[in-house]
């Protein structure tokens, strides 16, 4: 990969020892993807947060860390609430080490904002057209698929990396060649709001690493089209899908095919489930406004009888104190800077019911619990059931 004579100085150390790590960083990384050079990143969105999945390695790793990032970037959320997680029951050693990692990132000038959902924080995270180091694969899919920029589904040391030098290697999803699609997805079912993630549970187990492009009867809201992308991106690995007229000529060999309502009916069939639930959790990824707004309606009157989480964005969650204080009053929590899958307050249960795809494939494996998957109305009736 070439570099320039500035980036060649910072890979000699010139910049410092961080920087230099950080460079070398993303030449392996370009090497290995045959990336010509470095490009500007407009801001990086870097995983690795939670203790449960960082670790004391990972944790050593951020502190060693000195001198500050050079482009805007964000956090993906933490295994926690950083303010109320004796309510989720998080064991304080755990707590300590979050909240070192968190720290160690602040000193790097990193926004302790712990969200997978950066576009609703800040409407100006991403723009069309620019290119960005993110790496929580439903952040990636979104800012590829809806606002039309550009990024690969960056590793957290890559991110991380990116956010201290500024640049990324230019490969992949940067790249036109690598933006066109594979697969023409017809949906002939009329869907609304978690069948978006059971469409995407499917199409993701189908195409893979493919680039879908869908055809939908009517289109989709900004909410959903989250979730569709989050869901492929979990069952699949799916960064970049298409659902409007804004899409770049197919290759020649184009696979069609076609999504039944009984097909997403199936996802529900065989992954519903109101019995053994002993948590129910929204939020994947990250609450909206509006979201919270409909989950405020929906419970407005009841009383939940299972632990119910909201995850959402402290941003989001301090913009709405009476929403927040509305849906409370039912007995659900609404808990920031963490979710379900990554907070290891999760396995201390049994059965976790959800109306995300991507927390419908990811529950299982990350949290060693069962899932199952609903409606979000599924999911308020049957946390306010009667135990
Ligand atoms: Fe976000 Fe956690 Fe789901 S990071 S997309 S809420 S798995």
């Amino acid at each position: 990969m070439h570099l320039t004579k500035e980036e060649e100085l910072i890979y000699l150390g010139e910049g410092g020892d961080t920087k230099r790590r950080s460079m070398e960083i993303l030449v392996a990384l370009g090497d290995i993807y045959g990336a010509d050079r470095l490009i500007p990143v407009a801001s990086t969105q870097i995983a690795g947060v939670s203790y449960k999945t960082l670790g004391e390695a990972g944790l050593e790793w951020i502190s060693d860390l000195r001198g500050k990032v050079v482009v805007p970037s964000i956090l993906n959320p933490a295994g926690m609430d950083l303010c109320r997680w004796q309510e989720m029951k998080i064991e304080e050693e755990f707590a300590r080490h979050q909240l070192e990692i968190i720290e160690a990132y602040r000193r790097l000038g990193i926004s302790p904002d712990c969200t997978c959902t950066p576009y609703n924080l800040r409407p100006d995270a991403a723009r069309p057209g620019e290119n960005l180091a993110w790496s929580e694969s439903s952040a990636v899919s979104f800012a590829n698929s809806v606002i039309g920029a550009r990024t690969n589904r960056e590793g957290g040391p890559s991110a991380l990396a990116a956010a201290l030098v500024g640049k990324t290697p230019r490969y992949g999803y940067h790249l036109d060649e690598k933006r066109v699609p594979t697969h023409r997805i017809k949906v002939e079912a009329h869907l609304e709001g978690s069948d978006y993630g059971a469409l995407g549970y499917l199409v993701g187990k189908i195409v893979r690493g493919g680039v879908p492009r869908f055809v939908f009867r009517l289109r989709p809201t900004r909410d959903e089209l989250k979730s569709l992308g989050a869901a492929m991106a979990a069952s699949g690995s799916v960064a970049l899908y298409y659902f409007d007229e804004k899409v770049p000529p197919a290759q020649d060999e184009i696979e069609d095919i076609t999504v039944s309502p009984a097909d997403v009916r199936e996802v529900y069939e065989k992954n519903f489930a109101d019995e053994d639930v002993d948590i129910v959790a929204i939020g994947c990824p990250h609450c909206s406004q509006k979201e919270l707004e409909r989950l405020a309606d929906l419970l407005a009157g009841k009383k939940v009888h299972r632990e119910f989480w909201i995850c959402t964005a402290r941003g989001i969650a301090e913009r709405c104190p009476r929403l927040v204080e509305k849906i409370e009053q039912s007995g659900a929590r609404i808990f920031c800077d963490t979710c379900m899958v990554v907070s290891p307050a999760s396995e201390l249960h049994r059965k976790m019911m959800v109306n995300s795809g991507k927390a419908l494939a990811y529950i299982p494996g990350m949290c060693k619990i069962e899932a199952a998957f609903g409606t979000l109305e599924d999911c308020v009736r049957v946390a306010a059931k009667r135990v």
